[in-house]
């Protein structure tokens, strides 16, 4: 009540020149304030991996300074693979710390759109393909944020699933579906999180830009959620005056430096002034604004300074980096790599060596370091081991200075797709199979051979969409001739979203994926392989085989046209590969430890909505397990599962831990659940 008071006595006190100042960018990532009145400006920054670098003052030039740098998280794919709720906290808390260290107000992160085909250019942003993770994961990351007096901006609001016409595309999914696929992350942001900012998507829905989306905006955030906080433009995202002032959304961004002509510049006084947009509109936006403002401590109080760079954040982002790397196959116990038995080792592959920080659009971040797997590997191995390397594939090197300033022009083709980074010359093919053999001869004479390949930014991007799931640079043709050569050879995986291995898959023995995985994700990558760290990641996403069988492509359109239509409905990730009998390559959920576990004793208690059971670790390493519970739900014509309930648990060998998964809220009445592929209950409520 008190703030109500003081937010009117405020707005009352301001001109219409000022309101406006408040609601649009007067810098990239800055609006005004109105210094007379003691109201700062609000300071943004991205992003979704940790803070991002400045700019020089209406350039999108980096500037070039040492105080910048900040501490690289692992991307929110590396985090939802995790499935730890505290760890998802401590990355938040991290996050907000670091904003906050370095003077911003807002936080444009977590970005939570549901991954529903892999070739999505910013997957490796987002988080799952299943919503129920998605908001597990998001909300408690929000919170952790928040706790630092800055505030989460949770993004893209709403479907933007695919970078191609990112700007224009219309969005065309059954309502329902909208609801119990693509919503519900968004709804727990809020909700749960209490995300205190949204950003509005640059695509439309059901024709209507997300800037300007009455349904979107007003009927399902306002007034459905009672969501009382900010929603941001992206940036170039508006593109209407007098419909997205009259509408809910607060505040305008963009990319381009002629910040006065924005929509909700110059253009929006002449619509007050003639009447086309009521003052009252405008006031309701900085209203929300000033609330914002003090719940952050902004406008007097105690605010949390923040700091960013501690060893401790590293530390988190360590911890973090561990949990995420996700073990796929381990045939003959292949893995773990036991340090004292090699005196050679042979690492082969570019992204052995290459840093990934700087990289895919606004979640680039300027790292404070970054361990690669090389460094990762040779640290943790000490001067006793010789390690040799040999690069084995090349990518096009493609980093220029107009690179730099992609932002700028980033309105301009509303995004496309890109090829996989490879111009095919009879050169580079030449270039490529010279490395190939050089590998191959290398592979013979070492005691392991550890292959790190996969994916890099040039192709999991902000701004493009990848244009098939398979490896580039020729890595295929590398990969089977040195599982002929040296069928032991390991193989690592580091990329943003899934790719094909079919024509590998059975030859080998073990298989480690990595998403891009932070500062510390070389190190983390290393523990795993020497089996210092028992691996304990769980796919957050469903691998298919073929880009055949993902069903954005089976059955409904991607990347479309100038529409796209949802036409898989909910069968995205496992519910379609459930539901339709397509056995993917590698399973949501699925993620191989070190040690084994069984999981005894279920008991679902259906009134207290709780499954309790015990983990007992039947190995000799002890490790981290995830109890998942899913349950089966009609569907068209059949069954399909969804994940209902999911715990983490970490048990010594030969130990066991009692465990109680709390199930999302339930409003069918036949439930049958399932732990596993195991039926844990079938009950009439
Ligand atoms: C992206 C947003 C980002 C914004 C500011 C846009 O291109 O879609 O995710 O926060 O730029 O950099």
């Amino acid at each position: 009540m008190k703030n109500n008071d003081e937010v009117r006595d405020i707005v009352d006190k301001l001109t219409l020149d000022e309101k406006i100042g408040m609601i649009h960018g007067a810098a990239f990532f800055r609006t005004e304030g109105v210094a007379r009145l003691g109201i700062p400006p609000l300071v943004m920054s991205d992003g979704t991996m940790g803070v991002r670098q400045e700019f020089k003052p209406g350039t999108w030039k980096p500037a070039k300074h040492s105080e910048d740098a900040a501490t690289y998280l692992p991307c929110g794919s590396a985090l939802a693979s995790t499935w730890n709720r505290s760890l998802a906290f401590k990355a938040g808390s991290v996050l907000g710390e670091e904003a906050r260290g370095r003077g911003k107000d807002i936080i444009l992160s977590p970005g939570i759109n549901i991954k529903r085909s892999p070739l999505c250019g910013r997957n490796f942003e987002y988080l799952s393909e299943d919503p129920y993770l998605t908001g597990e994961i998001a909300a408690p990351y929000i919170r952790g944020i928040q706790e630092w007096d800055v505030a989460a901006c949770v993004k893209h609001f709403a479907a933007n699933n695919q970078e191609t016409e990112r700007l224009w595309v219309d969005v065309r999914v059954d309502e329902k579906v909208l609801r119990e696929i693509y919503l519900p992350a968004f709804y727990d942001a809020v909700k749960k999180g209490g995300a205190a900012c949204v950003m509005a998507a640059y695509n439309r829905l059901y024709g209507r830009h997300c800037s300007m989306n009455h349904y979107l905006l007003n009927d399902i955030l306002r007034e459905e959620w009672g969501f009382g906080g900010l929603v941001i433009s992206d940036w170039g995202g508006v593109h209407d005056t007098v419909k997205t002032a009259e509408g809910e959304l607060d505040i305008e961004m963009s990319v381009t430096n002629d910040f006065d002509n924005y929509f909700f510049a110059d253009q929006l006084k002449i619509a007050v002034r003639e009447g086309k947009v009521s003052e009252k509109a405008i006031d309701s936006k900085v209203g929300r604004i000033l609330a914002l403002m003090m719940q952050l401590h902004m406008l007097g109080g105690q605010r949390k300074k923040g700091c960013y760079n501690t060893q401790e954040h590293r530390e988190t982002a360590l911890a973090i980096a561990r949990e995420s790397v996700v073990l796929l196959k381990n045939e003959n116990s292949r893995l773990p790599l036991h340090p004292e038995k090699i005196h050679r080792l042979l690492l082969i592959g570019e992204n052995a060596d290459l840093k990934h920080a700087d990289g895919g659009g606004s979640a680039e971040i300027k790292a404070l370091y970054e361990i690669t797997p090389w460094m990762g590997i040779s640290s943790l191995l000490g001067g006793n081991t010789e390690i040799t390397y040999a690069q084995g594939y090349f990518r096009e090197v493609k980093k220029s200075d107009s690179d730099a300033d992609w932002q700028e022009k980033s309105l301009e083709n509303g995004g496309g797709r890109v090829s996989r980074g490879e111009k095919e010359s009879k050169i580079m093919e030449r270039k490529r199979e010279k490395l190939r053999r050089e590998a191959i001869a290398q592979a013979k004479d070492a005691d392991a051979v550890i292959f790190v390949g996969g994916l890099n930014h040039d192709i999991d991007s902000e701004g493009k969409d990848r244009q098939d799931m398979r490896l580039p640079y020729a890595q295929e043709e590398l990969i089977r001739e040195l599982l002929e050569a040296r069928p032991d050879t390991v193989l690592v995986f580091i990329a943003g979203s899934p790719v094909e291995m079919n024509s590998f898959i059975q030859k080998a023995d073990a298989i480690v994926w990595s998403y891009y995985n932070g500062m510390e994700g070389g190190t983390a990558l290393a523990e795993v392989l020497f089996g210092k760290t028992n691996p304990s990641g769980k796919l957050a996403e469903t691998f298919f085989k073929h880009l055949s069988d993902c069903p954005a492509h089976a059955l409904g359109e991607f990347p479309g046209g100038t529409a796209v239509e949802y036409k898989e409905g909910r069968h995205v990730g496992y519910r379609f590969s459930e539901r339709f009998d397509v056995a993917p390559a590698f399973s949501f959920g699925s993620g191989l430890s070190y040690t084994s576990f069984s999981i005894e004793d279920a008991l679902y208690n259906p009134s207290a909505g709780t499954v309790r059971c015990t983990v007992r670790n039947t190995g000799l390493s002890g490790g981290k397990e995830t109890v998942q519970v899913y349950r089966r739900i009609r569907d068209e014509g059949g069954f399909c599962r969804e994940l209902a309930g999911f715990e983490k648990v970490e048990v010594p060998a030969g130990e066991n831990r009692a465990v109680k998964i709390v199930l999302r809220e339930i409003e069918e009445e036949d439930q049958e659940l399932y732990i596993g592929d195991s039926l844990l209950t079938s009950v009439k409520i």
